[in-house]
This record gives structure tokens, C-alpha cells and sequence, in this order.
């Protein structure tokens, strides 16, 4: 079924996290749905502005619509970090189930003041909201976070931001950055702890799940993490798998575009099931 975070968060509750894998063309969808059905559980498919303006926003709506409503597990179609209000709006109006408004960079009370007309527009259209306090830092599709080392979340800032905002969601800053592919993150647990007690009801989110162990990934979801992102790994292995397939020995792709996309596909739904095992609690 085609699912907001709110209700997917609700319906996974003590199951663990729900993953949330970065699209950047159309062909990864199908894959990434039929991992997550053979796990049974719930997927979040997000994507950047650029890559719903890439693909264009009714056509990749529609299309993750029919999907989600014939499978036999809950699908998000989530929005990441979008600094544009009148986009947020727009994908908001076309059916996204959830978005996320970055505010991060700009002092707390104008991220505040921001994160709260979008859940405002959101909430009266039944659709989600996550926002983020502190700062991730590194790129996401090609476009530079934060280009300012990435800051911790504070928790007495979170609060604030929450009680304020009333978002569904909150990306924290606690060690991880996006991007991060060669070397692993180190996470702050003790932090994690503090905005997991004082958050209660918001949904933390980890974002640059690339740079993070599996064990890390683990011991995250155990402590309460209700949300994981992973991006750059798919990118990256998606255009590795084209190329080798491209070059390998006795594949002809110039006879059929599909001979190139089909095993990348492929790598997809491994990747995807790879992750969502660590994101599922025992
Ligand atoms: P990575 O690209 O580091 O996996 O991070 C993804 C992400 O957090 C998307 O917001």
C-alpha cells in the first residue's frame, strides 16, 4: 500500500526501521519493491528534486503508485532534502506520500518557521514531514549538503524544533555524513541516546547510510532509529555494474539497452535486501 511515514512508522513499530533508498533513475524502482517483498517489510523510495524533475513528477508518481497498491508491503515516495518551499508544495500537490524541508543551514528559528508551513501544507494533504536540525554535511546527487564541516545535533535544539514544528521526522547529526564511501562513520552514541529520550514521538532519521558499518547499522536500529538512508552505494554500484557488463566478454549491449540495465537492476535488490536485513529486529 501507498504509505505516508506517520502510518508506516506506526505500522513497523517495534519491527525495526524502515529503509529508504535514494532512486536516481526509474528502472531502480521495480527491483527495490520486489527486495522489500520478499523481506515483507516496509520501503521508502526517495528521491531528489533533480531526479523527480529527471524523470518528471506525474509520470514517477504514478508509476510508484501503481506499484505500491498491488504490493503486498507499504511504500513511501519521500522527497529528500528539498531547501524549496514551492517545490515541497508542488510534490506535495502531485501525490509524494512524504517530504523532507532541509533547513539546516539557516538559523534554528528561520528552519523552524519554515519546517512549520511546510507540515501546515503537508499535514492538511495527508503527507509527511521531515526536517533536520544540526548539519550532516558532504554531497548528495552532486550537490553539496552543506559545504560547512558537519555540526552535531543538539538536543535542546531538537526539542525546540519538534514542539515547534510538530514534523513527523527528524534527520539528527550524529557522526554519519552523506557520501561517506571508503572510510566508516563513528557514531555518537551517547548522543543518539540524549535525542532519543527527548524526542519520544518523532521518528529520528540516519542519514549517509553508506558510511556506515553493518554493525553500526545494527546497534542504530536497536537504539531507535525509525528511518535509514542509503544513497550514494546504489549510485555507485549501479554505474559500476553498467560499465563491467559493458565491457565484459561476450555480451553484446548494443543489441538491446536492457542487457546493460537488467543486471544493474539486479544489483539493486541485492543491495536493498542486504541493508533491510540489518534494518529489521529480530
Ligand atoms: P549516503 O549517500 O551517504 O548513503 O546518504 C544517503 C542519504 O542520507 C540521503 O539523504
Amino acid at each position: 500500500m501507498y504509505k505516508n511515514l506517520i502510518d508506516m512508522f506506526k505500522e513497523n513499530e517495534g519491527k525495526g526501521a524502515a529503509g529508504a533508498f535514494n532512486v536516481h533513475c526509474f528502472e531502480m524502482v521495480p527491483a527495490m519493491i520486489k527486495a522489500a517483498e520478499e523481506l515483507n517489510v516496509p520501503i521508502i523510495l526517495q528521491t531528489s528534486l533533480g531526479t523527480a524533475e529527471y524523470i518528471g513528477f506525474a509520470p514517477l508518481i504514478a508509476a510508484v503508485k501503481a506499484l505500491a497498491e498491488k504490493s503486498s508491503v507499504n511504500v513511501a515516495l519521500h522527497m529528500d532534502h528539498c531547501k524549496d518551499i514551492e517545490a515541497l508544495k508542488k510534490a506535495i500537490d502531485c501525490g509524494y506520500s512524504s517530504v523532507m524541508y532541509d533547513g539546516s543551514a539557516l538559523p534554528i528559528e528561520e528552519n523552524i518557521a519554515n519546517t512549520k508551513e511546510v507540515v501546515g501544507y503537508a499535514h492538511a494533504h495527508g503527507v509527511s514531514v521531515e526536517g533536520e536540525v544540526g548539519s550532516i554535511g558532504g554531497a548528495e546527487d552532486g550537490i553539496v549538503v552543506d559545504k560547512d564541516a558537519a555540526m552535531y545535533t543538539r538536543p535542546e535544539d531538537a526539542l525546540h524544533f519538534a514542539s515547534e514544528t510538530g514534523a513527523d521526522a527528524l534527520a539528527v547529526s550524529i557522526g554519519t555524513t552523506h557520501g561517506q564511501y571508503k572510510s566508516k562513520a563513528k557514531i555518537n552514541y551517547e548522543l543518539l541516546e540524549e535525542l532519543k529520550a527527548k524526542l519520544g514521538d518523532t521518528g529520528l532519521v540516519l542519514h549517509g547510510g553508506t558510511g556506515v558499518s553493518d554493525e553500526d547499522m545494527k546497534r542504530c536500529v536497536r537504539e531507535g532509529m525509525k528511518k535509514i538512508n542509503v544513497g550514494t552505494e546504489l549510485n555507485k554500484s549501479y554505474i559500476e555494474v553498467v560499465a563491467e557488463t559493458f565491457t565484459a566478454e561476450g555480451v553484446t549491449p548494443l543489441t538491446s539497452l536492457r542487457t546493460l540495465l537488467g543486471p544493474a537492476n539486479d544489483r539493486m535488490k541485492e543491495i536493498v535486501t542486504e541493508k533491510a536485513l540489518l534494518f529489521k529486529l529480530d
